[in-house]
């Protein structure tokens, strides 16, 4: 029982003392706009909330950091909920809210800031903002060597830029020559606008730069650039940058705080205005960096101490020369702090910028893609030129002849269209290059594989030929076909092109997923209208490869490689194909404008270069291994057996026609059982017969006479 006493006793008399150290007839709360930790304006605050709560005994004291005005009604609510009797809001936008929740509860008792209404539980507080830039522009103007000054601050709705002005005030005092130079930011927050803007002014020459922002990316900047960085928003900057800060000026909020506890705990009726001054010890100077001659230190100190002396109303900020200027009907030279605050408008010897807007980065194909993709083309284009001119100086070879020169010729410029196609696909984008890439490589690819098909079907209309027919295909005939498939690849391009189908044009965007902030492309637009003839074109293509691949299979049999060049161009066309499928999945997935291009621009590279090496490798290798007439004296060793073991059976004929080719005489067929070989000395020439079990020789014998 004895023990339950005691214990009884204990409690009540820990208690006791606890509660006579304690004071809990009031609780407290002060809210922040932004973290505690930013070494700036809430974390005055929060030094200011640790002194109090030392100086006045107490933990009843509560700070709440980051409240945005999204979350301001809802915190408060709370607040009022949890029996707070005393709530203290830090920032300038919350004045507006904080009045109407004064009203709501008058049994609580509110701070704010601002010097608004007398009101019974509301009371306010500000401070002199303007002579704490007009003591950073007295120190910036008494230690500039260019007598240039830099603001940077958010700019109108946000603040209007009077400060600039106490700025440039303060500077001039100093310096009769100084200019203040103002970026405006447009918020209060963004080191990319900050940063850009204070470079900016650093580069024009400016040497010192003040700012309005809520952190310190402007100082660092100058910091970085070997200036002296200045504290402009209350903390002691020399705390985190050391002597790299000329001054700062400090904001002391304690005794705020200390003033306002002091109401809620004193049951006073009325409410107060407070003014942080230098006067009352809210504002000091911090240490000056040790760059600053004493002479600086002594005259900022001293201007400090003068201001102190005289009323404020009559500050230099306030009452100066410049005001004239901009408000022509003031009697005597100040102004008031409700035009001070009004003052948006740069005095005379001021500079103003507007606002800085980060420059917008076009991220296009990059330099080496560009310069490898050129160059590479380029030496190509170089090539085929060679080629081209080779071509028509052999152009009576055999080797060459019997590939057709006209088509052979048509190739070769085919070519050429998608190596310039391939150094337009990497040049920067604009309405002209977007849609010249489509023409270049649908031309060059449609020149090409029309080209190598045509040919092919020839030699296939000769020898698919049971009746063994002498037919005669001449270039005529087979050119409107290649003419058609460009007439219809340019019908097409044109839809693609045309404003009310493809409209294909080059736009600015911004949302890419590669793109980083302030980054935009050029990348070409194709209303979806437009997919119509792109897939048609694509389509016309795949017919045309599909074509192509069966007749290269069809006329396999054909056993003269030398104008048999259903090899060559099978390979080539496999070779396309194969390459477009690689190509289309890699298409598919999102590429930066460089890969695409990349991708885009080897394939159409390679495919273009593996084509002309497989065509003409063999034709150059056989005309320089055996001379211009090669053929003649060559023959397949089948053939020449057959010639040997059937010449009294040949009925040779030979045609000198450039433009034709015929198949064996109709008589011929007559003696099916018999190999068949004949002749033929056109531009395609040389075509050998099939006997009736479609084995394909060939004999060729320019020896006997021209019979026709
Ligand atoms: C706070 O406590 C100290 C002693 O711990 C005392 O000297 C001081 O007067 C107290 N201050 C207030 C405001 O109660
Ligand atoms: C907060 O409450 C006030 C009225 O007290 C109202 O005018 C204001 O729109 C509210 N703000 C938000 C963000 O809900
Ligand atoms: C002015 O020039 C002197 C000498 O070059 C230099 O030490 C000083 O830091 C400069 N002042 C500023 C504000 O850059
Ligand atoms: C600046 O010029 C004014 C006259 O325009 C003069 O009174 C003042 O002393 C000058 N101040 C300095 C620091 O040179
Ligand atoms: C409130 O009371 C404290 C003592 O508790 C006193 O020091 C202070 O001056 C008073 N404040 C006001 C505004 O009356
Ligand atoms: C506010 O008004 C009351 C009278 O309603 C007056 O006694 C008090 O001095 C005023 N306070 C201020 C700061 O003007
Ligand atoms: C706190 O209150 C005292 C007395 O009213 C006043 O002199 C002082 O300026 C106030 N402090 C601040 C920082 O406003
Ligand atoms: C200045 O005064 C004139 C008349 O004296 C008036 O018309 C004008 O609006 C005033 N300007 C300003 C800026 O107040």
């Amino acid at each position: 029982m004895l023990k339950y006493i005691l214990l009884f006793l204990t409690t009540f008399l820990v208690s006791r003392v606890i509660s006579a150290n304690v004071d809990n007839s009031y609780k407290i709360a002060i809210i922040c706009n932004g973290e505690l930790g930013d070494f700036g304006f809430n974390y005055m605050i929060n030094d200011a909330m640790v002194k109090t709560q030392r100086a006045m005994n107490t933990t009843n004291i509560h700070i709440f950091e980051d409240i945005k005005p999204e979350i301001f009604n809802q915190t408060i609510d709370s607040l009022v909920e949890k029996g707070y009797n005393g709530i203290v809001t830090t920032s300038v936008e919350m004045t507006t809210p904080t009045r109407q929740y004064a009203q709501r509860y008058p049994q609580i008792k509110w701070l704010t800031r601002g010097s608004l209404t007398n009101t019974t539980n509301l009371a306010f507080f500000t401070y002199n903002i303007g002579v704490c830039q007009y003591i950073i522009g007295y120190f910036a103007g008494l230690v500039s060597n260019t007598s240039m000054i830099g603001y940077v601050a958010p700019g109108a709705p946000l603040v209007n830029n009077y400060n600039a002005n106490a700025l440039f005030v303060g500077a001039r005092m100093a310096n009769n020559n100084s200019v203040v130079h103002t970026y405006n930011t447009g918020t209060w927050l963004d080191q990319d606008i900050s940063r850009g803007a204070a470079n900016y002014l650093l580069d024009l020459g400016v040497d010192l730069i003040s700012n309005n922002q809520d952190d310190m990316s402007v100082e660092v900047e100058a910091i970085k650039r070997g200036k002296l960085g200045l504290g402009t928003n209350g903390f002691p900057q020399e705390n985190v940058y050391g002597e790299h800060i000329g001054m700062s000026f400090i904001t002391d909020w304690s005794h705020v705080f200390i003033n306002f506890t002091n109401w809620v705990r004193n049951e006073t009726k009325n409410s107060y205005k407070d003014y942080g001054d230098f006067d009352n010890n809210f504002l000091k100077l911090g240490k000056f960096s040790f760059v600053v001659s004493d002479d600086v230190k002594t005259k900022v100190e001293n201007e400090v101490a003068r201001l102190i002396t005289i009323p404020r109303a009559k500050h230099p900020y306030l009452c100066n020369e410049y005001n004239k200027a901009i408000f022509p009907n003031l009697t005597g030279n100040c102004i008031t702090n409700g035009q001070f605050f009004g003052l948006d408008a740069p005095y005379e010897g001021m500079v103003y910028h507007g606002f800085y807007k980060v420059p917008l980065v076009n991220i296009g194909v990059s330099k080496p893609v560009l310069m490898g993709i050129t160059i590479t083309a380029g030496v190509l284009i170089f090539f085929s030129l060679i080629l081209l001119a080779a071509v028509y100086y052999f152009r009576n070879s055999h080797s060459i002849r019997s590939a057709s020169p006209v088509f052979t010729g048509t190739i070769i410029v085919g070519a050429i269209f998608t190596y310039v196609g391939a150094i337009i696909y990497v040049m920067p984008n604009n309405d002209a290059t977007c849609n010249a890439r489509y023409y270049l490589l649908a031309i060059g690819y449609a020149l090409m594989v029309g080209c190598m098909v045509v040919k092919n079907f020839r030699i296939w209309l000769i020898f698919d030929n049971p009746e063994l027919k002498r037919i005669k295909i001449t270039n005529a005939q087979l050119a409107p076909w290649v003419g058609g498939l460009i007439a219809i690849m340019i019908v097409l391009l044109a839809c693609i092109t045309a404003e009310s189908i493809g409209n294909l044009r080059a736009n600015p965007s911004f949302v890419e997923e590669y793109l980083g902030k302030y980054e935009y492309t050029d990348i070409c637009d194709l209303q979806s209208n437009g997919q119509y003839p792109l897939y048609i074109l694509l389509g016309v293509f795949a017919i045309l490869l599909i074509v192509g691949v069966f007749v290269s299979w069809k006329i396999r049999i054909v056993d003269m490689e030398e104008f048999n060049e259903s090899k060559p161009i099978a390979h080539t066309l496999y070779v396309a194909m194969l390459s477009i499928f690689i190509v289309i999945p890699l298409m598919v997935s999102p590429q930066t404008q460089n890969s695409e291009s990349t991708i885009i621009c080897t394939a159409a590279i390679f495919i273009t270069t593996i084509s002309m090496l497989l065509l003409f490798v063999p034709k150059f290798i056989r005309l320089f291994r055996h001379g211009e007439n090669s053929s003649s004296q060559n023959k397949s060793s089948i053939a020449a057996s057959r010639s040997s073991k059937n010449s009294s059976k040949v009925q040779s004929e030979q045609f000198d026609d450039e433009e034709s080719i015929e198949g064996p005489e109709p008589t011929e067929s007559r003696m099916p059982e018999g190999p068949i070989h004949a002749q033929f000395d056109s531009d395609d020439d040389e075509m050998p017969v099939g006997d009736t079990n479609s084995t394909m020789t060939s004999d060729i014998n320019t020896e006997s006479p021209k019979n026709q």
